[in-house]
This record gives structure tokens, sequence and C-alpha cells, in this order.
């Protein structure tokens, strides 16, 4: 709810639990007031002091000037949110409120500099069960040409005078969603990617931030959070100023970047969402799967758990033909996946990997019938088929780099930046865009792909001219996501950057899985995926293969059993890349029941809650309970690992269950204000493995699965 008291000239956003209050004060400069735990009588709040002249002299008045979207220029020496130039090389930009509108849950107030003809409209939206809101700004031109030094797309102030904690996620290929804690400190605390194509896996634009006096756990306290939905070069900054003033701004990173407007042009910039939980960390989680769940995904995807995929990357590599993969099909079949997929390998020349990216068309050689026989035969078997891109890449030797080596990203006077031998197409193009539109359409529909995934497997080193070319080139590749995502709604789409490197809010709306990593072992997904489930349900969780080769040695060597390896892939979107034509009859058989048993679980699992009971970073066992949205049924899964002789788990505290509906777990019928208070005993649920512990050597690769399913009377 967002209402305007016009006596006070204060806007008030309402969410369920979160107030968010500024006012305008006597020269029509929208200034914070407050945003935090919800108000009874947010009509109290008041601006303290209309007066904004004496900011430039008195530190309490600059203390008190607290701007919406904070402007460069006279006074202001902390982190802005927009600095504009004009045509007369002043950089000093003043915003007055011109008008503003509320429709329903949206506010929508425009701001003008009395002497640069110019609006700044700052939209806001509450969404009021999720206890977000959603921000951004459009910056027009209304006289002379503007140019856009920075434009973030919004700022947010904390109560001051308080320390604070921020919560990032970063890290690299196979090691993504390492969470980090820094204090903010006096000063500003700066996390940014120039990287030009993606935002993750360095730093994933998402934080967390709690008071460091008022402790915030898993189930307990109060969180900030924010979210940017953009998927290229993006910059948060956490500051203190010397007043004790906290502010977070975020948005594109505009380093090197510039934007021209003329007469009548706009700059929307990408929208950021932050939100308030009262609730600890779970009841942030909870709320961003709603707003995933609800708002983002594509509502006829989201609705049906994901097909279980066979991948070939894995298993073959570039070692893929048509007769292989004819045979591999009806293998894939009678194993109950659900969704063949060819990853990297079938282009022309793409034997390895300097050759074949940009010629998007089957090897004459190994698929001399196309792909066409493989999609029917797929289909024929009653699997769906799916197939691998990646669009912004080119190889040297390839045909397309003959026709146009203009297209590439490089620089006249230097030698080429190589990584994994291949270059990038200036996707800031026109032409290369309809290009790449062109090709991914026409693979779609000539191959009749009910899967597609996007891969990335490199950074932009090299720069087109253009001031504003970063931005072009992550507007360019969102577009043709939604290009794709609004032209083919049924397809599914994975989007992945060598692992999880694109996992982040931009894409998300347009695709239905995410590759999570290139790390297949279990034991470093245990980490990973806690991190991945902080932002993203894990039914998105995707990659080649959960269930990969053990060792799998491109990542540590570490040998698993297999039983363990398919635990953990139901965990997520679960994927099978071993190879299935030279596996043991045993591991085939086990796999096939696995995917049995997980296909009667996944229907809770893929629209559920993740509660982390006990955290693999803190404890030898993961406990990670997935609870139906609805509360009414939920599975256990426990991953030991590493355990000490005789350690225990006893009391384990189920969530998000129903407290006056009843459970049937393991036999016993509980209600689900016990299970959620006193819990239930988890070595009474082991007793029949326990005698193992003694037996055999089982501290290490233990799994288990509990399900706790709604009672049903006779
Ligand atoms: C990186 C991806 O993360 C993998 O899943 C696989 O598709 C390879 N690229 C193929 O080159």
């Amino acid at each position: 709810m967002i209402k305007y008291y016009e006596k006070t000239r204060t806007f008030i956003i309402e969410t369920k639990s979160s107030s968010y209050i500024f006012g305008l004060n006597d020269r029509s400069v929208p200034l914070h007031i407050y945003y935090g735990a919800r108000l009874a009588h947010p009509e109290e709040m008041t601006l303290k002091s209309t007066n904004d002249t004496e900011r430039f002299t008195s530190s309490v008045k600059s203390f008190e000037y607290r701007q919406e979207y904070v402007t460069f220029g006279r006074g202001i020496y902390d982190e802005e949110s927009i600095k504009l130039r004009y045509h007369d090389g002043i950089s000093d930009t003043e915003l007055t409120y011109k008008n503003h509108s509320i429709v329903q849950n949206e506010l929508r107030l425009t701001l003008s500099d009395d002497i640069y003809s110019l609006d700044v409209t700052l939209v806001y939206r509450a969404f009021d069960e999720l206890d977000m809101i959603e921000r951004y700004a459009v910056i027009t031109a209304c006289g002379e040409t503007v140019t856009i030094e920075n434009a973030a797309s919004a700022n947010i102030f904390l109560p001051s005078g308080q320390n604070y904690e921020v919560m990032t996620f970063s890290g690299s290929h196979m090691r993504e969603y390492t969470p980090y804690t820094n204090i903010i400190p006096r000063g500003k605390l700066v996390f940014e990617t120039r990287r030009t194509v993606s935002a993750g896996p360095y730093h994933v634009p998402f934080f967390t931030v709690t008071n460091t006096s008022a402790p915030c756990t898993e189930t307990y306290g109060e969180l900030y959070y924010g979210m940017l939905k953009y998927s290229g070069n993006f910059r948060n900054v956490f500051e203190k100023n010397q007043s004790g003033t906290v502010k977070i701004t975020t948005g594109i990173n505009f380093h090197d970047t510039k934007i021209e407007l003329k007469n009548g042009e706009s700059f929307e910039t990408p929208t950021a969402i932050f939100g308030y939980s009262d609730s600890g960390v779970c009841g942030m989680r909870r709320n961003i799967y709603d707003l995933e769940y609800e708002k983002l995904a594509m509502r006829a995807n989201i609705e049906n758990p994901f097909p279980i995929i066979y991948n070939s990357w894995y298993p073959y590599f570039f070692g893929i033909e048509e007769e292989k993969l004819l045979r591999l099909i009806d293998k894939v079949a009678d194993l109950g996946a659900e969704l063949f997929v060819i990853d990297d390998g079938w282009m022309q020349g793409r034997t390895n990997d300097r050759a074949g990216l940009g010629d998007w068309f089957p090897d004459k050689e190994r698929f001399p019938n196309g792909l066409l026989p493989i999609s029917k035969k797929a289909h024929d078997k009653g699997l769906l088929f799916g197939l691998w891109v990646e669009p912004e890449m080119i190889n040297e030797s390839s045909e397309l780099y003959k026709e146009h080596p203009e297209w590439v990203l490089c620089y006249k006077t230097r030698e080429k930046s190589y990584t994994r031998h291949q270059l990038v197409l200036n996707f800031a193009r026109e032409d290369v865009y309809n290009f790449a539109q062109e090709t991914v359409d026409r693979l779609i529909e000539e191959n009749e792909l009910d899967y597609l995934k996007w891969d990335m497997n490199r950074y932009i080193t090299e720069k087109d001219t253009l001031r504003d070319f970063e931005i072009k080139f992550t507007q360019n590749v969102m577009r043709l996501y939604k290009h794709i995502r609004e032209k083919y709604p049924r397809l599914l789409i994975e989007n992945c950057a060598h692992g999880g490197a694109r996992a982040d809010f931009g894409l998300f709306e347009y695709c239905d899985r995410i590759n999570r990593s290139d790390n297949a072992d279990p034991v470093d997904v245990l980490k990973l995926h806690e991190g991945f489930a902080m932002m993203f349900p894990p039914r998105y969780a995707g990659g080649a293969g959960n269930i990969a080769p053990s060792p799998y040695n491109s990542t540590n060597g570490r040998v698993s059993p297999l039983s363990y390896r398919a635990t953990l892939g139901m965990t997520g979107s679960m994927s099978v890349g071993f190879d299935i034509l030279k596996a043991d009859e045993k591991d085939i058989e086990k796999t096939r029941e696995m995917i049995k048993y997980y296909k009667t679980i996944r229907p809770i699992l893929h629209n559920s809650y993740f509660y982390p009971l006990s955290s693999y970073t803190q404890n030898k066992t993961a406990i990670w309970q997935y609870t139906e949205r609805n509360g009414r049924n939920a599975v256990i899964f426990i991953f030991a690992h590493g355990l000490i002789a005789g350690e225990q788990i006893r009391n384990i505290k189920l969530r998000g269950l129903i407290g006056d509906m009843l459970y049937d777990i393991n036999g016993k019928r509980l209600s689900g204000d016990t299970l959620m208070k006193y819990g239930f005993d988890l070595m009474d649920e082991l007793k029949d493995d326990f005698p193992k512990y003694l037996a055999e050597p089982i501290g290490d690769f233990y799994s288990k699965i509990i399900e706790v399913r709604e009672a049903k009377t006779e």
C-alpha cells in the first residue's frame, strides 16, 4: 500500500512487515525518513528540518539531507545515484518535485532540474505480502543533449548510527556462491563487476545486511536484503559517512561508460528489489522464492516439475556422433530420464574446443542427416529433446569469422586475447544480434527443440569504442533471452555460463533452470547448494550432470558412491551425466531405481521452500528440509561426510509445517506442532543404519531421505 499525506508532504510505502517513508522538504527535494519494521503510526514520521540550504555548512543538516536519489553536485560528497553532464560542461544536478501519481501499489514520482531540462522519474512498487519494494529510475532529456555519467537503480538508507554487516556471495568457476561477511566501515565497501557479460560468479548482485548488535540467525531476527535484475556490470556500494549515515546504492556499474540522451530520449535503469525480514534468513528465503515462483517464473513451466535430464557432456565431451546418440537414446528412455540433451560438440568441426563456434550447423561427417533424426527418435521414445548453444562466441577457424571478421571484439592495434581458444562477437551490434536471433530461432524450429541450453564460456577483454558498449551488450543478451521466452513460451531454457556465472536476477525470469556449477563433486556441492538456495529455489539448480562420473577429475578427483551422488541429485534439478553405454548393469539398475523413487517426491521438491536444518558449512552433517509451499508435505535429506565416531544428532526441529495438522513420518503420526517444537529424534530414525556405524567405516558418504506426509484418514 502506498499513501501520500498532503499536509506533511510525506510518502509512505507499507508492506506486511515494513514501512518505508520519505518526505519533501521546503525546496521539494525528496528526503529519506525511515525504512524498517512496520510502524503503527507512520503519519507521526515527518522530516525534522525542511531547510536544506544549511547542508553545506552543518554536519547535522548534511546528515539529515538523505536524498531519495542522491544527486552529484554541490555539497554532496557521498556516493551519488545520478551524475549528469550538461551541454555547457556543468555536472551539478538538483532535482525537485514536479508531480507524482499513485496507482494501486505503484508510485511514480517525477523530479526535474529548474535550470536544465530533464525529468527523472523514480518508480516504486510495493509487494505487500512479500515485504519487498521494487525501484528503478527513468531519466528523460527534455531540451539540450545530456550525458549520463552515472545512474543507479536506487539508493536506500538504513537507520543511522548503527553498525551493519553485509553478506555477499562471491566465488569463481567451480566455487560459486560462497558467503562472505564484512562490516560496513566508515567509508565505502564496494562490490562490483567489470566483465561485461555476466554478474557472477565473482560477485552475485545480491546481498543481506544485518545490524551487528541485533543478531540475526536462520530463524530469528531482522535483516535487509537486495537484488538487481541485471545480468551485466553492476556496482553495489555500502557506505557509512562521517555523520554515521548508512546508505546502500545499487545499479549498473558506469565505470568507463556514458550514455548520451538527445531531446525526448530516455534511459531506464534496471530494477532493484529491496526486502525486509523480521523472521531471520528463512523469512527472507521464503519471500524470495515466492517472488520467483509467483511473479518472475514462467507460469506454464513452473507449474510442472522440471524433467530429468540425460546430458552428453560429462560422459562424452566432444566425442558424439549420430549412431552413438541413437543408441544412447534407448538407454536413456530405459533409465527413466525424460529429457535428452546434446551438449557441446555437435557443430561443424567441433571435435575439440578450437573449432565450431559460429558455424551453427551439425557436423557433416558425424551427423550426416542433421540432428532431426535424433530429435525424432527421442520424441518417439517419449523423451523431450534439447540442444546446447553458445551464441555470443566464435572460433577464428569458423566460416562465420571468414565472412564477418568485423563482428569480433578486438583492437586493431593489439593482439587478440583468447580464452578457451575463442573470441567474442560484438553483441552490441544490431547485425550480430540479428544473426544470433535468427540462428537460435532456426535451431529451435528445425530441430523441434523442447529445451535450449545457452552457455557462455569467457569474459570480455576487448571492447567496442561505443561509450555505452557494455550496457548495449548486456541489453542485447537480455533482449535475446526475452525474445526466446516470448516466442517459444513452452521451451525450457537453461541459463549457463561455464557453470553458474549467470546465476543472477536479470535472467531469472527468462529461464527455467540455471547451471549451478560445473563442480559436480558431491561434497563440494553440499556447500555450493546452500549458497545457491539462498537466492533461487532448488528446482532451478541445474548443470550438465549432478549424477556425474566419479571421480570427476576436472574437479578434485574425489571418489564417491553412486547412491550418494544420486540422492544429492534429487535435491536440485536432477540430471544424469555418466556413460550409460559402458556402465556396470548394477549402477544402471541403481540409478533407474532412484529415478523412479525421485519421481514420487519430485512434486514436493519442485514446489518447496528450502530449510537448512543443519548446514554443511557449520556441521559435518547437512540436513535439508524441503517443505511443500502449502506446508502439507516435506522431504528431509541427510548427508553426512567426515563424521567423527560417536557424533550424534538427536532432536531435529522441522520448519514450515502446519501446527494443527497431523503428519506421517516413518510409521509415526505426529502433529506439525510437535514436529516443529520438539522435533524428532534423528537417531531413532536412523537406528537401523546405526549398527553399521560401528561395524563399517560409514562416517563418509552417508545419505538418507525421510518423508513427512500429510496424514490421510482411511
Ligand atoms: C561449460 C558448461 O558449464 C558445461 O555444462 C558444458 O556445457 C560446457 N561448457 C561445454 O563446453
